[in-house]
């Protein structure tokens, strides 16, 4: 069987309605034509995504976020084109087989597939004889073995230059065995970097192994994990352990609980907790956050219960609150963490503290308590000023008035001058001025090529004057844009322009371009044009390669010695100068 035509996949797309899909997702509400959301993509505050049911798109005006319903699946979701593909069929109640979606190779396949390999082998020697003390030492951990499969553990044996030998044998370079940050170079030669620990594979968004963290096991090494090297497709601070399955079952218990250790996630799946990322030991990062944001509203922080944890949970939930997450928090006691609790404790106990999370505010007023002596006032002070400062950041007033009632009755201090020290800034931007900013930044000749396609995108007849009066769009990414449109409008023989199906088709052959759709896009122009704007955008576009042309000639005139060459140059910009 062929693979899905162009039609195809136009038809899954046109069998969901976009604002219904996004709904499914964050909440739209009607303004005129459109639809109007807090965008996904960035950490917005005001709707600034507007989905279109017309055009079937939607677009982003602040982040220039923009795309049809398979980019936002791909985007939301972080999946594949062909993933994204399933999805949107599979919410249509079309039956797809994925197998026979192109997709490109990725990037870097060498790399997904020598860590492919080297999971296998890593599985491999677990099960040998000398993998005898690891499992039993899992085992002891109540580490099942289903568990062992489900979560690929392997084992790195004790010599050092095992995964380095198979991976030659298998023909991969030296330098792609390197650059997979599994192997060193010594002196005496080529050694793996893993060798006589349990191997815990991580995974990236998409569920692919792309690193590991290697734990000693029977106590010999004073490092307790060794993890991968950041490589080109293992960025520690752009994934969560686990994201991949917990997505799914965070979105329908709309919760998702945020521990520091995988061993953590791997307790609480074991016990059926199944909507469970976890950090890795990090400070949380922007981009981590967002991920946090998109898998669901209810976020739980249950770090370990030691003082460690406490400042985590203090940082990982200012880093949410930036962009509009206000997190909950579960603080374990003794010092323990997920893992050792549920394992004293019993599932139960530890659903219940699930179940009753503290507020933000309550945990950072006894983290900041914590240690001061309130008969002295200027550590009195200290506490209540950096409360004032903690509820400054936080977007929710109710939760800001009872704080402050409660810090009233700790402290003795009035109400009144406790909030006369509140500066709560309120810097909304209405959507207009965000354009009209974004307007203001672009050059004559950046705003004709961008105002140009713009009109390209919608409509065939600016397309044909492109073609025909146009001869070259000065900045890259703009001309690469136009070629494409033409291209794809002439392969498609149609009479109409349909931006969506223009974006799956740069979602196949050429994805990047999609941003500077949304760069376009997103500058919000009105629908409506005349032939005579069009004619303006274009004669701005040739007076600026005029302009560029004489330029270069007359530098070449400059250095040129011949005579005759010298006036043959010269009459050419007096030609190009009469075109204008
Ligand atoms: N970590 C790390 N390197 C270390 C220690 C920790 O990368 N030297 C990361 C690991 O990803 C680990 C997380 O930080 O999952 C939390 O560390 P820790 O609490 O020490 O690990 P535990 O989950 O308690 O592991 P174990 O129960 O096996 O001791
Ligand atoms: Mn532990």
């Amino acid at each position: 069987m062929d693979i899905l035509s162009s039609d195809e996949i136009k038809n899954i797309r046109t069998s969901v309605d976009i604002v219904e899909l996004i709904s499914k997702y964050i909440p739209l509400t009607q303004r005129g034509k459109n639809y109007f959301g807090i965008c996904p993509f960035h950490d917005d505050h005001t709707p600034s995504m507007s989905v279109s049911k017309e055009k079937q798109i939607y677009t982003c005006f602040t982040c220039g976020a923009t795309g049809n319903v398979f980019k936002f699946i791909q985007d939301y979701e972080n999946v594949s084109f062909r993933e994204a593909l399933k999805i949107v069929a599979d919410y249509a109640g079309i039956d797809i087989n994925i197998g026979l979606i192109k997709e490109k190779k990725a990037p870097n396949q060498e790399l997904y597939d020598i860590y492919d390999i080297s999971t296998k082998f890593y599985q491999n020697n677990i099960n040998t004889i000398e993998g005898k003390i690891a499992k039993q030492y899992l085992y002891d951990r109540q580490i099942t073995e289903e568990i062992i499969k489900e979560f690929q553990i392997g084992l790195a044996l004790k010599n050092d230059d095992l995964l380095v030998s198979l991976l030659s044998k298998k023909n991969y370079s030296k330098e792609s065995i390197m650059k997979s940050g599994l192997v060193v170079k010594r002196k005496s030669g080529y050694a793996d970097i893993f060798y006589k620990r349990i191997m815990f594979p991580l995974y990236d968004l998409r569920g692919r192994v792309v690193g590991y963290s290697g734990r000693i096991y029977n106590g010999e090494d004073d490092s307790k994990y060794v993890n991968t090297m950041e490589t080109e497709i293992f960025k520690k601070g752009e994934l969560l352990y686990n994201y991949h399955r917990a997505k799914d079952e965070a979105r329908i218990k709309n919760q998702i609980i945020i521990v520091e250790g995988f061993m953590d996630v791997i307790r609480l799946y074991s016990v059926g907790i199944r909507n469970v990322v976890a950090t890795m030991g990090t400070a949380v990062t922007k981009v981590q956050a967002n991920l946090i944001k998109r898998m669901a509203k209810n976020v739980i922080l249950c770090f370990d219960g030691d003082d460690a944890g406490a400042k985590a949970t203090f940082s990982c939930s200012n880093e949410l609150a930036n962009i509009g997450v206000k997190a909950k928090v579960v603080r374990l006691e003794e010092n323990l963490d997920p893992d050792e609790y549920i394992k004293k404790y019993g599932v139960e106990k530890f659903q219940y503290k699930i179940d009753n999370p503290i507020n933000i505010m309550d945990f950072k007023l006894t983290y900041l308590k914590k240690g001061k002596d309130f008969n002295n006032n200027i550590e009195k002070a200290d506490y209540i000023n950096n409360v004032i400062l903690e509820l400054n950041k936080i977007d929710d007033d109710i939760l800001r008035e009872l704080t402050i009632n409660k810090i009233s009755e700790e402290s003795g201090l009035s109400i009144d001058l406790l909030k006369s020290k509140l500066n709560i800034s309120e810097q909304k931007q209405e959507i207009n001025e965000i354009v009209e900013q974004k307007n203001k930044k672009l050059t004559k000749y950046e705003k004709a090529q961008m105002y140009l396609i713009f009109y390209m995108l919608k409509s065939p007849s600016v397309i044909k004057t492109y073609e025909k009066k146009v001869t070259y769009i000065p900045i890259e990414k703009y001309r690469k844009l136009a070629y494409e449109i033409s291209y794809f409008y002439k392969k498609n023989n149609k009479n109409k322009m349909e931006e969506a199906d223009f974006i799956t088709y740069l979602s196949q052959e050429n994805e990047k371009l999609i941003d500077v759709v949304g760069d376009i896009n997103s500058l919000n122009l009105k629908e409506e044009f005349t032939q005579e704007e069009i004619e303006d955008y274009v004669n701005v576009i040739n007076e600026f390669n005029i302009k560029n042309e004489c330029k270069t000639l007359r530098k070449k005139i400059d250095e040129q010695q011949d005579i005759t060459s010298k006036a043959k140059m010269l009459q050419r910009i007096i030609d190009l100068k009469k075109e204008k």
